[in-house]
């Protein structure tokens, strides 16, 4: 259990992190600590403290052991680490209100409990919180010139994050989208920030400029493996696992990968889906169609292909020791993940 492993060891030092980056909150508004701790898993609704209610902190682990591969310290690294998780539960805020999404990690979202504007206000919040967290490399002893190229790789990938979630609404609408299309939209919306997590580690490192691009590819192939399993947990995924709704986004007519290969292969499927809004009860039709047609194995098949090519950038890096043997463990546990 690779991923288990890395949580457990770096876990306390980023609620550490995450704890000092909150320090900025203005002391005199408990409701809005309460608002911007409780989508990090941090309290109930009511600001009672809870355990278990955060999320795998991929992102965070990810950039750790990038860093510890290409020969860095992590605890210096930390505060890159903690603005990746901030920036990713911002991206989740807002997310959840474009998609319209009620569950995520198996409680409320923000903008059910305290509405729309609110909630971005919350993620407005932890955008900014997660530069601020960044900020601090300079305290943990890294140069500005090293500061200034993690802060350009996370303002890429927040440009990114905003083109892909544009086109990932606007899909709503079309009635088919190409495969180099999907690739691109999961790109931004996803696959950049896991890309950004790499990179910033072996930047943090002092890696060479080749090794740099090498993991990035890796993170970035990472991720868009990752987002197709998304997708397929999106369709197929047990919702007390996930903590999502199943099941949503086909009711949203998104462009999944599994979509698009329905899209291709079936004129029921394609007549079903372009009759927006997908009733409720057409969702189960939806879903044994592409069952028949052999959409899963299609969209595992090229989930398996996108962790490969992670895995070839990640030996292509040289990463070192045992915290190589721990991202190569990651890649092959994130493909079999279930949550
Ligand atoms: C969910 O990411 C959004 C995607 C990019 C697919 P995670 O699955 O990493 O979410 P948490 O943080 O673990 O809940
Ligand atoms: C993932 O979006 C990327 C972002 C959150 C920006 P999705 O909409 O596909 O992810 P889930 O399934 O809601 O977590
Ligand atoms: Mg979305
Ligand atoms: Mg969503």
């Amino acid at each position: 259990m690779a991923l288990a492993e890395l949580q457990e060891r770096y876990g306390a030092a980023l609620d550490d992190g995450i704890n000092l980056a909150l320090s900025a909150l203005p002391a005199d508004l408990p409701e809005l600590s309460t608002m911007v701790r409780y989508p990090l898993g941090l309290v109930d609704e009511h600001g009672d403290p809870v355990a278990g209610a955060g999320g795998k902190r991929i992102r965070p682990v990810l950039l750790l052991s990038c860093n510890i591969a290409a020969g860095g310290s992590w605890e210096k690294a930390l505060p890159a680490a903690v603005a990746v998780e901030l920036l990713h539960n911002f991206s989740l805020v807002h997310d959840d209100i474009q998609d319209d999404s009620f569950f995520r990690r198996g409680r409320a979202t923000v903008w059910r409990l305290w509405g729309r504007s609110q909630a971005i206000n919350v993620g407005d919040l932890l955008f900014a919180l997660a530069f601020a967290s960044l900020q601090d490399l300079r305290r943990t002893g890294f140069p500005p010139e090293v500061c200034l190229a993690a802060w350009k790789s996370l303002v890429e990938s927040c440009l990114e994050l905003t083109r892909g979630q544009h086109l990932d609404m606007r899909f709503e609408c079309r009635e088919t989208v190409s495969l180099d299309s999907y690739l691109s939209m999961i790109h931004g919306k996803s696959a950049a920030l896991l890309a950004t997590c790499a990179q910033i580690g072996a930047i943090l490192a002092g890696a060479a400029g080749d090794t740099v691009k090498q993991y990035a590819r890796f993170g970035r192939n990472l991720g868009v493996a990752f987002q197709i399993r998304d997708d397929i947990l999106g369709i197929w995924g047990d919702e007390g696992a996930t903590g999502k709704s199943a099941a949503t986004d086909l009711a949203s007519r998104k462009k999944t990968l599994p979509v698009l290969y329905g899209l291709e292969h079936s004129e029921e499927f394609k007549r079903v889906y372009g009759q927006p809004p997908v009733a409720r009860e057409d969702v189960q039709t939806l879903v044994a169609l592409l069952e028949d047609l052999g959409a899963l194995e299609f969209a595992r098949a090229q989930e398996t292909h996108w962790a490969r090519a992670a895995e070839e950038a990640l030996t292509a890096a040289r990463p070192s020791g045992v915290a190589g043997d721990s991202l190569h463990a990651l890649v092959a546990e994130l493909l079999q993940r279930t949550c």
